[in-house]
């Protein structure tokens, strides 16, 4: 597979005096062990790569994508996504072993590996349509690399993709391809935004798919040694192919399985009085349990959980499997159940109408520490509320631009980044994202500005609700019983 040495790095670069010249040739050229290729710089592709950089100073990295905007942001100062840690960690390796280009051609010939890194969103059309993968993307990427590979490679499943995927790209990859051989590996990602430096550089796994076969366990050799770097021996998992594939699926499928879980038990808990959290940190205590994402909410968003879970959906269906797929089903319409619950608490909370009254959203982002809104909870809640004819002010502090987006063409609403202004003359404050920021608010502050009587519904259990309610706030903490001044 390998080309062995690969002479790169300050040759990509146009010296153009001549004593940059000089220097170029008196400077000792680094020496790549590899060549590895990213196709699609996104929120998984970007961070994952510049880790892997960082890591791996002897490997080079070029990371490209059919969008040149990009590309360009990623070779600038205003990274195209926000990931706290990355911007440090970029600049130690961009121009030395990273390298962002738009020339994906000249890249997939000069790559050993190959990332496939392009997005995998639900389709929306024809058979399937709201439930299986569209795997179009998938598929313009393996032919274009069939068309412009001219020695052996290892092609690296990062997308999730449906079980079996990698034997379409197989079979696309070596149709009427005889000379070039692709080995497939399945090797998915399991970074959460807002902690993907931390999950890269800390995995609690790397799991690696690959076939059985002499080749198979030669192409997962090559990805074992370069995980080995810095990734302990003991946390490498390797499986076949349709293992490591079926399991990204089922992971997300088992955590927003107990998201949903304790979603259900919260709107239970606020008409028995029991409190979730307390709740929550009971059943978490039991170590076949274990505390995380048992935190009760607007229900789960981001770009993963509802695509991945309606892909298992749709694979058990497929294979006929109808209970199990209607088991799994249940984890998103749950999810869909609490959006909607959170907006009718807050209307039945408000007298029955919103008709008129103003309301601050703060935090839009599908969690914190991140700007991105994909299938955020917030998407459906306000659309809900300004059906309800509420006037809604926006607050996040990193996702406003893509909310604008999210809501084009949407009246009675504004953005405001200062959350103080945001509130202004509001009769409601709906807390959908829990930024740390928020904790550190004046609440005083905030109620003195705000019309009477106040509301609050915190959507994550984030603030400290006996002190709002001191001050006078009506508050809805999720999976609480209200603490109301009536
Ligand atoms: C990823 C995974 O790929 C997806 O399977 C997983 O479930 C979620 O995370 P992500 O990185 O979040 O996707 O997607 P996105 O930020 O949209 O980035 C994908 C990039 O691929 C985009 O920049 C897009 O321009 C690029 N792309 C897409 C290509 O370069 N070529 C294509 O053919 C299609
Ligand atoms: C997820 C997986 O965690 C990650 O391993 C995978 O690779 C990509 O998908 P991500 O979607 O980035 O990561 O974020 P995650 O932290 O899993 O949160 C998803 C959603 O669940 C968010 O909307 C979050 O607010 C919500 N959540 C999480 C809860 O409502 N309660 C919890 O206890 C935990």
């Amino acid at each position: 597979m390998s080309k062995g040495l690969v002479r790169s790095g300050p040759d990509l670069f146009s010296f153009k005096s001549a004593k940059h010249r000089a220097e170029k040739f008196l400077m000792p050229q680094k020496d790549f062990k590899k060549n590895i290729l990213c196709i699609g710089a996104g929120y998984v592709g970007g961070p994952t790569m510049t880790i892997i950089a960082n890591k791996c100073s002897d490997y080079k990295i070029t990371v490209v994508d059919i969008s040149k905007e990009r590309i360009a942001a990623w070779n600038s100062n205003e990274l195209p996504i926000f990931e706290p840690g990355l911007k440090d960690r970029l600049l130690k390796v961009r121009g030395k072993n990273l390298f962002f280009s738009n020339d994906i051609d000249t890249s997939i010939d000069q790559a050993d590996i190959i990332f496939v890194c392009v997005n995998t969103p639900i389709k929306k059309f024809g058979e399937g349509a709201g439930k299986a993968v569209d795997l179009q993307f998938i598929e313009q990427t393996a032919r274009r690399i069939k068309e412009n590979s001219k020695s052996n490679k290892i092609i690296v499943e990062k997308s999730t993709l449906p079980v079996r995927a990698a034997a379409t790209l197989e079979n696309i990859l070596h149709s009427g391809n005889e000379k070039v051989r692709f080995e497939i590996l399945s090797n998915p990602e399991f970074m959460a935004e807002g902690t993907a430096v931390r999950d890269m550089e800390f995995p609690d796994r790397v799991l690696i798919g690959s076939k059985d076969t002499p080749a198979g366990l030669a192409a997962r050799q090559e990805l074992v040694d370069l995980y080995l770097h810095w990734v302990p021996k003991e946390n490498l998992i390797t499986t076949n192919l349709w293992s490591s594939e079926l399991s990204k699926l089922v992971s997300n499928g088992f955590l927003a399985q107990r998201i949903s879980s304790i979603n259900s038990i919260a709107t239970l808990c606020e008409v028995t009085e029991a409190d979730v959290t307390e709740v929550s940190k009971a059943v978490g205590k039991d170590s076949r349990i274990g505390p995380k994402f048992l935190n009760a909410g607007p229900g789960f968003g981001g770009s993963c959980f509802r695509k991945d879970i309606l892909n298992l959906v749709y694979l058990c269906e497929h294979y006929q499997l109808n209970e199990v797929a209607s088991f799994w089903e249940q984890v998103v319409s749950l999810n869909d159940y609490q959006m909607e619950h959170y907006v009718r608490r807050i209307l039945q909370a408000m007298f029955n109408t919103l008709a008129g009254k103003k309301l601050a959203v703060f935090g839009f982002a599908f969690k914190p520490n991140t700007g991105d809104t994909r299938d955020s909870p917030a998407i459906y809640i306000c659309k809900r509320l300004l059906e309800e004819k509420a006037y809604l002010r926006i607050t996040d502090p990193q996702a406003l631009k893509n909310a604008r987006n999210d809501l084009q063409d949407l009246e009675n609403l504004e953005f405001v980044e200062d959350p103080y202004k945001a509130a202004e003359g509001v009769h409601g404050i709906a807390l959908i994202t829990d930024w740390a920021e928020y904790s550190k608010l004046d609440f005083q502050e905030i109620f003195d500005k705000m019309e009477k009587p106040a509301f609050i519904f915190d959507g994550r259990n984030q603030l400290n609700r006996l002190a709002l309610f001191d001050i006078g706030f009506n508050v809805y903490s999720v999976g609480k019983a209200p603490l109301t001044h009536f």
